[in-house]
């Protein structure tokens, strides 16, 4: 296991700055996603790492050696890419055996090396078919054999599951968390699928523009957001996000949000306003309350998905997303009841998006690797608020 370190690597095509200046550490044996938009620069990334795009400036290091100038087969890692591009004339065995027969390994090694690497995915059944005689997650079960086979130091993805059906992906994203933890080496994911990113890793590092925005557990990032841009784009659907004033009132901040007015509990804010504090408000879809509280939203959309509903509805000219159990018995046009959980309000400025929440109940969660992922106390997957606000108070 070896630790990855970006350190201030800046990346020109050109005019265009693809990445301004990235610090980004990776801790031995991790799981790390770079998530973003497209165009954010997160393939600029992996190819410098992976030594197929030069970085314009800054070093990279993979362990304690400095590989800028390390050739691809000399940096000890396998990349797998979203496209798989398996040999077609070739079987399954000699598509997962070709690294090592480029790589000049000796003939009688190869077999052993390929069956370990079969049964560690499973593909021992498959081991003589040709690739067109398999299906997309078999095929793509091969791209990420023939990148294990050479046992590199690190595994690096680039979108690897976006060609495939919505569940065979999730599949492979069990698969991948199962692979993780067997080989425990550290891995580099790239995706723009934030599920994928939630899911799979042990820390997410978010990007913008070619700039990292938060680098922090899924739980830290879902409950934490470091500003507003992760905010909107962590959370499935969307959290509200809309403008709002906040005002030294009689018993600590007041925010005003469209026609409501609420008290912040003490304490929940960073910073005390002078004036008046022009704020971005974000509000996760459980956090709204329908059928109690001072405030009346009117319903406009009701989207059932079984369990539970997704609803618009609009409280003033502010529009909420609200999640709500079962089919909630809402229509459109009702006019309801409705709170927000004041405790759970992100609260951003305005003006640069940075998060002023005091985030005193809070834990720091810092799992570095996939057991500290999967022991529920340090849980780096989306726990319940419950277990995190009772994780660390104070
Ligand atoms: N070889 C290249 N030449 C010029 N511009 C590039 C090249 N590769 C990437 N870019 C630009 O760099 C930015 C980041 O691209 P990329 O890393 O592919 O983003 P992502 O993988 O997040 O979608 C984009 O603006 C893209 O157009
Ligand atoms: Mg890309």
């Amino acid at each position: 296991m070896v630790p990855v370190t970006f350190d201030k690597v800046r990346k020109q095509f050109g005019a265009l700055v693809a990445l301004p200046g990235l610090d980004l550490a990776i801790a031995a044996g991790e799981f790390v996603s770079l998530l973003g938009p497209s165009g954010c620069g997160k393939t600029t990334t992996l190819r410098m790492l992976a030594g197929l795009e030069q970085p314009t400036s800054g070093r990279i290091l993979i362990g304690e050696r400095m590989v800028n100038d390390l050739a691809p087969s000399e940096r000890d890692i396998a990349m797998v890419f979203q496209s798989y591009a398996l040999y077609p004339h070739m079987s399954v065995a000699q598509n997962i055996a070709y690294p090592l027969r480029k790589r000049g390994v000796p003939k009688a090694e190869r077999p052993a090396k390929v069956k370990a690497v079969a049964d560690l995915l499973q593909l021992g059944p498959l081991l003589e078919r040709r690739p067109r005689q398999l299906s997309g997650g078999q095929q793509q079960r091969v791209a990420l054999g023939r990148a294990l086979v050479r046992e590199p130091k690190v595994f690096l993805l680039d979108e690897p599951l976006s060609n495939l059906d919505a569940k065979l992906r999730a599949h492979m994203r069990a698969e991948l968390i199962e692979l993780h933890r067997r080989l425990g080496k550290t891995m580099v994911y790239v995706t723009h699928d934030q599920l994928e990113a939630m899911t799979m890793s042990t820390r997410i590092a978010v990007m913008q523009g070619g700039t990292l925005q938060q680098f922090a557990t899924p739980a830290e990032i879902y409950h934490r957001p470091a500003n507003a841009f992760v905010a909107g784009f962590i959370g499935t659907p969307a959290m509200t996000l809309a403008d709002g004033e906040i005002a030294a009132g009689e018993r600590g901040p007041l925010l005003k949000l469209g026609e409501l007015r609420l008290d912040l509990p003490p304490g929940h804010l960073a910073v005390q306003p002078e004036g008046i504090l022009k704020v971005t408000v974000g509000v996760r879809p459980e956090d709204v309350l329908l059928g109690r509280g001072e405030g009346r939203a009117s319903i406009r959309v009701v989207e059932p998905t079984g369990h539970e509903s997704i609803v618009l509805a609009k409280a003033g000219d502010v529009a909420f997303t609200i999640r709500v159990p079962g089919d909630a018995g809402l229509c459109p046009g009702d006019s309801v009841p409705f709170d927000l959980r004041r405790d759970h309000l992100h609260i951003f400025d305005r003006e640069s998006g940075r998060r002023l929440n005091a985030d005193r109940n809070f834990a720091a969660i810092q799992p570095m690797s996939r057991d500290g992922y999967d022991n529920p106390s340090s849980c780096g997957g989306i726990v319940t608020r419950h277990a995190l606000s009772n994780g660390g108070a104070g």
